[in-house]
């Protein structure tokens, strides 16, 4: 990290001490590290590997079976096997045990958050480790219905072709637990998330483009009464109301941070 870099971190720990409310919104960079490709720029999988327009609720409704063919491909392609935790997850985690963040707000489906120790953390597009019923609503883990799925579409005799898969309950279809282009976000999740963000004196976007609403209002609501900093290799919508920037890796930053306020 350069000097500039330093003097900025100088500032952005001083400003997380004194905050008697900090949060933090993420986005698919500070997954990352771990092998969780992105949506956007050089390397996003939108537009290079995927169409997003495949991936909309309107899509799901008119053609559940196709829906899921594409779902497994991309989220094959999101979560290889063995993706665990990185250096700037844990960061987070430690910022928050250390009573110095409140909450992660994640638009990531990754779970990540959790299993490297946040305890607060609001899911703004779900979990892809989740299924969901359009019918009764019951959730259940996504791997089996993974498994159903796959076996139906490598077609191998002797399974149930079951394309798309249903809930066991009611037969009603199942959708992955996570927010499709076109659905509304979890509403009491995006309540608490616009309150962290309206109360935070200091608030951390970080590893995210900021392009998808209403996630990227989040930002510009704290940035009206707090301390915003952003962390990002590139550009980011919010930048020019950013009061503190990194244009740097996740993984350099959040660990400076926390090692600078002694909490690693
Ligand atoms: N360190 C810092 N920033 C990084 C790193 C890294 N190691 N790697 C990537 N980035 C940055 C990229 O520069 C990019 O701007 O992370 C950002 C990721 O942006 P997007 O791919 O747009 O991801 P995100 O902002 O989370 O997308 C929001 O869009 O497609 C929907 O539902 C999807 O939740 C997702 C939402
Ligand atoms: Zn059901």
């Amino acid at each position: 990290m350069d000097d500039a870099d330093e003097a900025t971190l100088s500032r952005l720990a001083s400003a997380l001490s004194d905050a008697d409310t900090a949060a933090a919104l993420t986005g698919a960079g500070i997954s990352a590290p771990s092998g969780v490709p992105t949506f956007r720029g050089e390397e996003g999988v939108w537009g290079t590997e995927f169409d997003p327009m495949d991936f909309r609720i309107g899509r799901f409704r008119r053609d559940p079976e196709g829906f899921w063919r594409d779902r497994l491909d991309l989220h094959d392609r999101l979560f290889p096997d063995g993706v665990e935790p990185n250096s700037a997850h844990e960061a987070l985690a430690s910022l928050e045990a250390a009573g110095l963040l409140d909450a992660v707000v994640t638009q990531n489906t990754d779970g990540l958050h959790a299993a490297a120790g946040s305890e607060t953390v609001l899911e703004l597009h779900g979990n892809a480790a989740r299924v969901a019923c359009v019918d009764c609503g019951a959730t259940r883990p996504a791997e089996p219905v993974h498994e159903r799925v796959r076996a139906a579409v490598e077609g191998e005799d002797g399974t149930d072709r079951e394309l798309p898969p249903t809930c066991p309950d009611c037969g009603g279809v199942l959708k992955p637990d996570v927010v499709l282009f076109g659905e509304s976000l979890p509403r009491r999740t995006f309540r608490r998330a616009r309150d962290l963000a309206a109360d935070s004196d200091v608030f951390l976007a970080i590893g995210s483009s900021l392009e998808v609403e209403p996630a990227a209002s989040l930002p510009r609501r704290a940035a009206a009464g707090g301390t915003l900093a952003v962390v990002n290799l590139d550009s980011t919508a919010a930048d020019k109301r950013a009061d503190i920037r990194f244009r740097a890796d996740v993984t350099d930053v959040l660990p400076a941070l926390a090692a600078r306020l002694d909490v690693r």
